[in-house]
């Protein structure tokens, strides 16, 4: 083991990744205590920090006899349990048979690994021995036999800890879990602020920075979903912190489901953070010999600024979390036809606009909600999934033939987890919906929740679209779900265990991806929820990308698309050029700056294309040929924010650096022209200092110090809503005769 190691002597354990370390200490009585958290102490033990004092009305475990100043409602800890003297948020609540509700964890052994642990039916980072190393460390509660297997995966290279929890009951009764986090960290005195991401439908993942208070604050979903409301990643930082310097740490959550991230400031200036499925609704029964895993939460931390904390997870997703070849291989840069037709549409329009993409240099066709049952409207068909030949005649398989012959790929729309009551699905099988006996059911979009915690729903539902994907030999699709879970109750469930609908739900989509991830190893399965209500790590883990929000704006697209860089790889993100006066807004900006947005994304075209003028088309073809001259650089290389939309309103910019730092986009938005203008200057990052760079337009050449300290100015006079955009080449320094060569 090269990076996880315990002290014999002092019962520290040690994990180390490249630029950070975690401790950890058992003391008396068996108490696992948090150490330290952050940069790389070399062969210190930061035990040192933790001073016990007597603190009036914090009382002592019994085993402490006399001994007044050991206790856990001061002492920081690892995972701690619940009413045992610690009057903080906790990590674990059960009830047991008796109706008592403590639970007391003491030490009992650890174990370490090669490679990283594996989850039970839930997503993870994976990864080889070359890659990762685990440590499971076993806490035991002695009355009920509980035990509770922390377990940490440590990725040395990727600078990553990854933290989950399997509870196993080896009692002889029934326990309750009522609260069982997957993860707690406790900070020592010290003045921090949270940054979440926070919205609504058509606004996700806004940024919020707010200095952290004394008592509670949470961040939280009790939707069903990750939520568009808010986003279960959070970073904690230095008041100091910005994006190029300062301490920071993140959280990320790899669930899809309600989820609860609580941070409190305790008396004595100490934070705690705990982060994991949300109590709300929640509760476990473990039998004797039952098991139940806690999701995974990623993190991360560095000095190096908030900037720096986004690639050390863009690389880890991207390495070690997203599965799926599109991760690295060129995508199919696509036209999907919801904002172009909505519902109405017939096999020869879908077939023009696929002509019409094919035309100006697009891969792939996508076909989006409407073409199954009798989907002419939001108010029915969903669950019936069969083509509706009566708008695409002759069926699915004609048209996509025509299609591919085109030489275009074709992709398609479903969304699995729902049934509308007006089909032939919800009339034969009322009973496989989500229902509170007796109650009204609460509609929303006039759909319901699929009851998917029952196998038999999740089979019949997922060989309906088995069927149709093989039909059409499809090369995407587009997995949706346009409503929050509500009316949890299943009929399938004794009483006892209704508390267990929300996660048995998340779990069977997670079943549902993984059987068509696995049936098609080669499709590209972009997520979506409404836009990006599910834009969250465990989703990563089934589809590369998400459809980032359902609002095409570029303007609006800015901020939400900033936010969402903080925690998730700008590949992840579905980006979409649309038609002007945008559908959302009413707003009107040039195509050049649509093409620009999109491109920090995953680029495609959502509008109906047969309606672009001639000189539209040429714009388009040339924006289609410059994306894929610099996709690989937004697929792998470094991305970083130069300006945050939330404070500057002149302009938005954002740039991406290869790998090897010979090649760099900078792209962006000028918000506002305003007379008489300031010369804006924007300082580049992640360039080689040393190194000469060309701007490809201009010819012009710059020392990579000149482009990140001197900065460049951006274009002066240039009108409302104008795209930016810059490229540098680094180059041979110039020979003899003055003429420059581009390094290979
Ligand atoms: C919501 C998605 O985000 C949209 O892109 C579109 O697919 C609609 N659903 C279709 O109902």
């Amino acid at each position: 083991m090269k990076y996880i190691t315990f002290n014999e002597e002092s019962k520290v354990f040690t994990l180390r990744t490249k630029y950070s370390m975690y401790q950890m200490q058992v003391r008396d009585y068996g108490t696992l205590v948090h150490v330290y958290y952050g940069e790389n102490i070399g062969d210190t033990e930061a035990a040192y920090r933790i001073i016990c004092l007597d603190r009036g009305f914090s009382g002592n475990p019994y085993e402490a006899g006399e001994d007044r100043t050991f206790s856990l409602d001061v002492l920081p800890q690892e995972y701690s349990g619940y009413g045992n003297g610690d009057y903080r948020i906790n990590a674990l609540e059960m009830v047991h048979e008796d109706g008592s509700d403590a639970t007391h964890l003491r030490y009992e052994s650890y174990r370490m690994m090669e490679g990283k642990y594996s989850l039970d039916r839930l997503p993870a980072m994976y990864g080889s021995a070359d890659e990762a190393e685990t440590l499971e460390i076993t806490l035991y509660d002695r009355i009920t036999s509980l035990k509770v297997h922390l377990l940490y995966g440590v990725f040395h290279d990727l600078d990553i800890i990854t933290r989950a929890v399997r509870i196993e009951n080896k009692g002889e009764k029934t326990v309750t879990i009522q609260r069982a986090m997957s993860m707690e960290m406790d900070y020592p005195s010290r003045h921090m602020d949270l940054i979440h991401f926070y919205g609504r439908h058509s606004m996700e993942r806004l940024t919020e920075r707010m200095p952290l208070c004394h008592g509670v604050q949470s961040i939280e979903s009790k939707r069903g979903m990750s939520s568009h409301q808010h986003n279960p990643f959070v970073i904690l930082c230095d008041r100091m912190t910005s994006e190029k310097h300062g301490d920071c740490y993140g959280f990320a959550l790899a669930y899809s489901g309600n989820f609860r991230c609580e941070i409190e400031v305790d008396q004595m200036e100490q934070t705690r953070l705990v982060m994991g499925i949300h109590p709300y609704h929640f509760s476990y029964r473990l039998k004797k010999g039952d098991v139940f895993e806690a999701p995974e939460v990623i993190m991360a931390y560095t000095r190096k600024g908030i900037g720096r904390l986004s690639r050390i997870y863009h690389d880890a997703y991207r390495s070690n979390l997203i599965r799926s070849k599109y991760v690295t291989a060129p995508r199919p840069v696509l036209v999907n036809n919801w904002e172009a037709t909505y519902f109405d549409f017939n096999e020869e329009k879908l077939y023009n606009i696929a002509k019409a993409a094919k035309d100006i240099g697009l891969d792939m066709f996508v076909l989006d909600d409407g073409w199954f049952g009798k989907r002419n409207t939001d108010y029915s068909g969903l669950g019936d999934w069969v083509v509706n030949e009566d708008k695409i005649k002759g069926g699915l398989p004609k048209l996509v033939k025509r299609i591919k012959a085109l030489g275009m790929k074709f992709g398609i729309w479903i969304e699995p987890e729902m049934v509308s009551e007006d089909s032939d699905l919800y009339r034969s099988h009322p009973d496989w919906t989500l229902r509170i006996p007796q109650r009204s059911m609460t509609r929303s979009r006039h759909q319901l929740n699929l009851d998917i915690t029952r196998k038999e729903v999740r089979d019949y539902v997922m060989q309906q679209i088995f069927r149709v994907l093989d039909s059409c030999e499809a090369d995407y699709v587009k997995w949706d779900m346009n409503r929050s879970v509500a009316n949890v109750y299943s009929s399938a469930l004794p009483p006892e265990r209704q508390g267990e609908v929300f996660h048995r739900y998340v779990l069977g989509v997670y079943e549902m991806m993984e059987q068509l991830v696995t049936r098609y190893p080669d499709l590209l399965f972009e997520n979506c929820c409404g836009g990006g209500g599910r834009f969250d790590a465990g989703m990563l883990y089934y589809s590369p990308q998400i459809w980032c929000s359902d609002n095409t704006d570029a303007i609006d697209r800015l901020k939400i698309q900033y936010g969402t860089s903080f925690g998730y790889p700008i590949s992840t993100m579905g980006a979409h050029v649309s038609v002007c006066p945008n559908h959302q807004t009413g707003r009107t900006t040039p195509l050049e700056t649509r093409a620009v947005v999109a491109s920090a994304g995953t680029f495609g075209y959502e509008l109906d294309l047969e309606h672009l003028t001639e000189e539209e088309k040429e714009i388009a073809r040339k924006q289609i040929q410059e994306y894929k001259k610099i996709e690989h650089l937004i697929q792998t290389g470094d991305y970083f924010r130069l300006s945050d939309p939330f404070h500057n309103h002149d302009y938005v910019i954002w740039q991406f650096v290869s790998k090897d730092k010979k090649q760099t986009v900078v792209n962006g938005v000028q918000l506002r022209n305003e007379p008489n203008p300031h010369i804006h200057l924007i300082y580049l990052e992640g360039l080689d200092g040393q190194a000469h760079y060309k701007d490809v337009q201009t010819g012009a050449v710059y020392t990579g110090a000149a482009l990140m300290n001197a900065g460049i100015p951006l274009p002066v006079g240039a009108g409302d809503y104008q795209p930016i955009q810059f490229q540098f080449q680094m180059i041979e320094d110039t020979d003899n005769d003055g003429a420059v060569t581009v390094r290979k």
